[in-house]
């Protein structure tokens, strides 16, 4: 029985759905954890902080306002969303990555704060309709129920305030994605070896984004879930998708 001091631990399923063991999910990134950051910056080449720039902007981060980051992992979204002078609550299942976080972004002059939180995104600790945001960064396609986590969001989040999801997703025209796919992701787990604590953790990354839903599946999923008037547009190409809604109701 594999454990996690075992020299090639076990990965989670990189498809969406039941089979998707959020066990192996929080161990794959408490060994990533201290790497982390790096090499999402390597791998997006400086894009990543654009992005979770972008969504905190869509999210309406603002002084007052109190925005839950699901899936915070090591904190690079809520420290956007707190620059932006948002009270932030940060919740994520992993320790390492929370403390990771917590050591970098200490929220020293910062208009907003950020609090950590442990715990699942299928359970916020957070009564209903708590928050005016929901936000949740490259965390969806980890979650065994994405429907799950989309509906718990809703139930944190008062009627009228906002859902944003930002997510991997791979280019709608056809020469630029079969690109992607043969190249760019495929040069993903042998870079990794370069700049990663834990390079097969990303070939797990590789294969859930090849498996991930469209951005028009995944904007009728939220609208399945409690969020209305749902959007979205593709980054850098559209390999990224933010998505955004107002919570129904
Ligand atoms: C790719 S990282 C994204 C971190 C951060 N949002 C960012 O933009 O860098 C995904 C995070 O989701 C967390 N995660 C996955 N499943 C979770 C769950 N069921 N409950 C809480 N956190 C979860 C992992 O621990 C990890 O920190």
């Amino acid at each position: 029985m594999p454990t996690e001091h075992d020299r090639s631990p076990r990965l989670p399923d990189p498809r969406p759905g039941p089979d998707k063991d959020a066990r192996l999910v929080r161990r794959m990134f408490d060994r990533v954890a201290p790497r982390y950051d790096l090499a999402n910056t390597v791998f997006s080449l400086g894009r990543d902080r654009h992005w979770r720039r972008a969504a905190a902007r869509v999210a309406g981060a603002a002084p007052g306002r109190t925005v839950v980051d699901v899936a915070a992992g090591t904190g690079a979204l809520s420290g956007e969303l707190a620059e932006a002078g948002a009270t932030v609550v940060a919740v994520d299942f992993s320790w390492r990555m929370l403390r990771v976080g917590a050591g970098r972004r200490s929220g020293v002059g910062r208009p907003g704060r950020v609090d950590w939180c442990a715990a699942d995104a299928l359970r916020l600790p957070l009564p209903d309709a708590a928050a005016d945001a929901a936000t949740i960064a490259f965390g969806l396609r980890n979650l065994p129920d994405a429907a799950a986590g989309l509906t718990e969001m809703a139930r944190v989040v008062r009627p009228g305030g906002r859902l944003v999801v930002l997510e991997f997703s791979r280019p709608e025209a056809a020469v630029p994605r079969v690109l992607f796919d043969r190249v760019v992701l495929s040069a993903v787990p042998l870079a990794a070896r370069l700049v990663t604590s834990d390079p097969a953790a990303y070939g797990y990354l590789a294969d859930s984004i090849r498996r991930w839903p469209d951005p028009a599946a995944l904007a009728a999923l939220a609208a399945a879930t409690g969020w209305r008037a749902v959007r979205w547009r593709g980054l850098t190409g559209g390999v990224v998708a933010l998505h955004w809604a107002e919570r129904a109701g």
